[in-house]
């Protein structure tokens, strides 16, 4: 967040599971997409929150398997963790908040009076959350009788059904749109608060969120029975709300078009992605560069010998790319060692994504571009790290007068 010195553009408040991944689609394709969208025209005056039932330890290992960007702050646990930036610092004063009227040993006690409640593992119990599985049928009067018992035992605890199959016990002031409404709250005071926020879910833990005040929300189309339920029951005539046709990160960046909120088309979604001619700024031409680069290696590229033509002219001659190793390289040695590696990803699972992508103007007309750069080659993740760019603009400038 060190980067904004002002009010951020936007804010995107995202579950993960079936809201920003989708499972169904093991080639990442909205996602992606997504991605590129964000660090090409977002990542530099805007903020992704991530807003997740998943404890530390299980998001942790999605952010292993799946293409997910580092966002700049992460809500765990059904909003009863926040931590903030890459290093992921934990927001203690939210802790202490929660444990206002709330006994973990006290609903353990009353919980395992319910035969109908089995235990989630172990990683999912958390100092404030107790998860369970439930079947569907028997939700409605689990969660009845079970407020009473806490209730009777001086708790003030809140109840989420999730997922036709997940029960999260949690303290009142607990919950995605509690822990939402902490962070705006916090990020107000420092000036640092959104112009717009758009909160995206699919299941009933996520129904809190679109009750944040002022914020503009996303059900991705293939929202759960239970969140589906709680819109048409609370939400259906508010304009601020919408549901999506399309699926997962493609709702998002669908609603992003629906609300006005900025642009909504991914650089992925250019065919042509050397020739546009339209310089968008530093981070667009990195992110651009790296979708060419992709298809480069996996053989995607039609008329390659003219396109690395086109490449070499679109980089200044002093543009120069520093490897995290230190190792200093010119542009054009970069291009021309990766001109031999052409369809050499052919037929594999291949892709680059560029991450917390960062941008200084250092003299005029020249930037210094920082991010991270992972690639997924078959099942390996790699991860370059702080990858630096120089000169872009410089470049970007050649290719208008082009
Ligand atoms: C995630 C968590 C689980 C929780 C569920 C619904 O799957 O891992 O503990 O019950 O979200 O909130
Ligand atoms: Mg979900």
């Amino acid at each position: 967040m060190d980067r904004l010195n002002g009010a951020a553009n936007l804010m995107i408040v995202s579950d993960l599971d079936f809201t920003m991944v989708d499972h169904d689609d093991p080639e990442n394709l909205a996602l992606l997409r997504f991605n590129a969208l964000w660090e090409a025209y977002y990542r530099h005056d805007s903020l992704l929150v991530f807003s997740t039932g998943r404890s530390p330890t299980i998001y942790g290992d999605l952010r292993k398997q799946k293409p997910l960007l580092t966002p700049d702050i992460t809500i765990m646990s059904v909003g009863t963790e926040i931590t903030y930036g890459e290093s992921m610092v934990p927001d203690d004063g939210w802790k202490q908040y929660l444990d206002h009227k709330w006994d973990r040993d006290v609903v353990l006690e009353e919980t395992a009076k319910f035969p109908e409640l089995t235990m989630q593992s172990e990683t999912e119990q958390r100092p404030h959350k107790v998860s369970f599985y439930l079947e569907k049928g028997k939700a409605p009067n689990v969660v009845k009788a079970l407020s009473k018992c806490l209730e009777k035992r001086g708790l003030d605890v809140k109840i989420i059904y999730s997922n036709g199959i997940a029960l999260d016990v949690l303290p009142q002031a607990a919950g995605k749109g509690r822990a939402l409404a902490f962070v705006l709250e916090k990020l107000n005071a420092g000036g640092l608060g959104p112009r717009n926020t758009l909160v995206c879910g699919d299941s009933g833990n996520d129904a809190e969120l679109f009750t944040v005040p002022a914020v503009n929300g996303v059900l991705v189309s293939n929202a759960q029975e239970e969140l589906l339920h709680w819109y048409t029951e609370n939400a259906r005539s508010n304009p601020q709300i919408v549901h999506a046709t399309e699926r997962c990160a493609a709702g998002i960046m669908q609603a992003i078009g629906d609300f006005s909120l900025g642009p909504n088309v991914s650089p992925r979604d250019i065919g042509d992605c050397m020739s546009s001619g339209k310089v968008l700024g530093p981070s667009h031409e990195v992110v651009m560069f790296y979708i060419f680069y992709e298809r480069w290696r996996c053989g995607e590229v039609e008329n390659p010998k003219q396109y690395m033509h086109n490449l070499k002219s679109v980089f200044h001659s002093t543009g120069n790319c520093v490897h995290p190793s230190g190792v200093d390289q010119s542009m054009h040695h970069v291009i021309d060692t990766f001109e031999k590696a052409f369809g050499d990803k052919k037929d594999q699972y291949y892709r680059v994504w560029v991450d917390s992508l960062s941008f200084a103007e250092v003299s005029l007309g020249s930037w210094l571009v920082k991010f991270d750069k992972w690639e997924i080659s078959g099942e390996i993740f790699l991860n370059f790290k702080s990858l630096v760019l120089s000169s872009i603009l410089q470049l970007a400038s050649l290719y208008l007068i082009h």
